[in-house]
């Protein structure tokens, strides 16, 4: 008998609707879901966290809370980044021990912790401490190809995992590239190398041959296997829960599940998803088995092009696509997952635009320090001196990156009471995690992008009152879905263009607002003088911090302010040395590639 683990209520809706899936959508079917006998159901973790607070403002722990209060019967389960938790960098021990134990006793029981890396000292603590609190522990391996990648270094890494006292284990393929065969070697592999506790496999149907990869993991010996009730699987999603069951039925892996239930949940996520039909892409309903040539997951993918859009770069999709896989290479064949998907696509979107290497991201150097973990291949030495400068050698740690950190989580909690916004344990964990929009979050400053019974949404192209966006509307200029108009401003509330009336709200930015142009004239003698250099946004994203004050002197190459574009850190340096005459822009402030960062003079 092979069981399944069904996705539907996180990896499902993170892979075709973007993620959005709110609780109140989840709670009527969990009745039947709970019925049906499933291994497992995987509800939180992944980005759903992040997605929660970020676009639904909901708490991520209350939703766990209440599917396991829905689901008493099957064991729930969350996608636990190993040191990364449900975020994007390595947090220290006590954080990262903080939340699983927070977690199990919100109501998660199974924890699938995996490494981007694979780098199994990264998944040690983890391990120990979802055991300890007497959590189920699924070691997990994140399946790609690459020549470093090779059944035998499969088999012996889970071997190292039972040992690690795992209760299961599973190949995460995450882009959806396993081909039938390699899916049964690995799995054959464990099975003839004395591997006793259950294996499960992941899998996307991204390349098309998944299902043949779910039959002959059955042939391998395969305990478990990955899906997702059809209505929400499309092309990027997981094979379909009905569909494998009809599969097996009569054969020696018969799940037993009963179908007309299963059709019944069916019906209810046909629902939903034309409930969420503003979410709806091709992208994510087309096949696309050019991923087993590039092994670029269809997440990664999308987001690559959604990024490109944004920045005006859309053109340079194809070859991003091949620096992808150049940089890979050089970056020692990491696996393209959270977070190292984004280092990797960062700087090779970064490469294309500026040059291979003449701009290099933190991620990129904090990778190449080895703070991410140990890469799975050789790296070359002339490629640690480029990222690293020639003293590379004293930067490169080998040990475990989180046992360089400082603990965290007192601090955090200290901070997060003088606010007074310690409601619970687990809100110093949301901000902790997230800082910024954890703490916005917590404010209770994050607005829902939308709710359920808003949905669905209007359609594109029906009729809807389009509200121009307005930016920077001083010196009698604005620029109204960006083109500039010269305007009439009476006063710092409305605006006429074309004969209609906008309201608007004034943020002047530091020192460019007519009202402070008195104290200018009055300071001038103190103002630096010199030939004046903009440094602009190299692209589009938030200004996470500020570096320097007006007023500082700086040498070339001085991180001016930090940039977060495509979940990553950037710094945007001086280019030369000088005096800061002016800074444009807040901390939290989001730009577009051109937008004036500061102005220096020297
Ligand atoms: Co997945």
């Amino acid at each position: 008998m092979v069981q399944l683990h069904d996705q539907t209520l996180r990896d499902a809706h993170q892979s075709v609707l973007a993620t959005r899936l709110r609780t109140e959508d989840m709670v009527p079917i969990c009745d039947k879901m709970d019925k049906v006998g499933f291994h497992s159901l995987e509800v939180w973790g992944g980005a759903t966290f992040d997605a929660c607070i970020r676009y639904l403002n909901e708490d991520p722990w209350e939703r766990l809370n209440t599917l396991s209060e829905h689901l008493p019967n099957t064991p729930l389960q969350m996608l636990e980044r190993a040191m990364n938790i449900v975020a994007y960098r390595n947090f220290p021990d006590d954080v990262v021990k903080k939340f699983i134990k927070l977690a199990y006793k919100n109501g998660c029981d199974n924890f699938r912790i995996f490494d981007a890396l694979n780098d199994l000292r990264n998944m040690k603590v983890p391990i120990e401490t979802a055991k300890k609190v007497g959590g189920h522990v699924q070691g997990s391996l994140c399946y790609t190809i690459s020549p470093v990648h090779t059944v035998e270094r499969y088999v012996e890494d889970f071997k190292e995992l039972e040992k690690m006292g795992c209760d299961s284990l599973c190949i995460k393929d995450m882009a959806g590239m396993i081909s039938p065969t390699r899916a049964y070697d690995i799995i054959k592999g464990c099975k003839d190398a004395g591997i006793k506790i259950p294996i499960d496999l992941h899998s996307h149907n991204t390349s098309g041959m998944t299902g043949m990869a779910y039959m002959k993991a059955c042939e391998a010996g395969v305990d478990i296997l990955d899906t997702s009730i059809s209505s929400l699987t499309g092309a990027t999603g997981q094979p379909p829960t009905e569909s494998v069951t009809a599969a097996l039925k009569g054969t020696e892996y018969d799940t037993g599940y009963d179908m007309e239930l299963l059709m019944d949940i069916r019906e209810y996520f046909n629902e939903v998803w034309d409930k969420y039909r503003h979410l709806h892409r091709s992208q994510a309903l087309r096949l696309d088995p050019s991923v087993t040539m590039h092994q670029i997951p269809g997440g990664m993918l999308s987001n690559l092009v959604s990024q490109l859009e944004k920045q005006g770069a859309a053109d340079k999709y194809d070859e991003v696509l091949k620096e992808v896989v150049k940089v890979r290479k050089e970056f020692g064949y990491p696996t393209l997952v959270t977070p190292t998907s984004q280092v990797v696509g960062t700087q090779s979107v970064m490469n294309v635009k500026f040059g291979r290497y003449k701009r290099i991201t933190n991620p990129t150097k904090e990778y190449f320090r080895g703070m991410y973990g140990r890469p799975p291949g050789e790296i070359s030495e002339e490629m640690y001196e480029m990222i690293l400068g020639p003293d590379w050698e004293d930067e490169v740690i080998y040990e475990r990156p989180a046992s360089l950190l400082e603990p965290e989580y007192k601090k955090k909690k200290d901070e997060l009471e003088d606010m007074g916004l310690l409601r619970k344990p687990e809100d110093v964990l949301t901000y902790t995690i997230y800082p910024d929009i954890g703490l916005k979050f917590l404010k209770g400053e994050v607005e829902a992008e939308f709710t359920s019974d808003q949905l669905p949404l209007e359609k594109p192209g029906e009729e809807k009152e389009v509200v121009p966006r307005i930016e920077y509307p001083y010196e009698g200029k604005v620029r109204v879905d960006g083109k500039d108009y010269r305007v009439k401003m009476r006063n710092e509330e409305k605006v006429i263009i074309d004969g209609k009336e906008y309201n608007v709200s004034v943020l002047f930015p530091d020192g460019q607002g007519p009202s402070k142009s008195k104290d200018k004239s009055k300071s001038k003698d103190a103002e630096p003088s010199g030939e004046e250099t903009q440094i602009n946004a190299p692209m589009l994203g938030t200004i996470i911090d500020l570096k320097v004050n007006t007023g500082d002197k700086v040498n070339a190459g001085d991180p001016i302010a930090i940039l977060e574009a495509m979940k990553m850190e950037n710094d945007i340096p001086a280019p030369k040395d000088g005096t800061i005459k002016t800074l444009h822009v807040q901390k939290g402030q989001d730009v577009k590639e051109g937008d004036q960062i500061a102005t220096l003079v020297g």
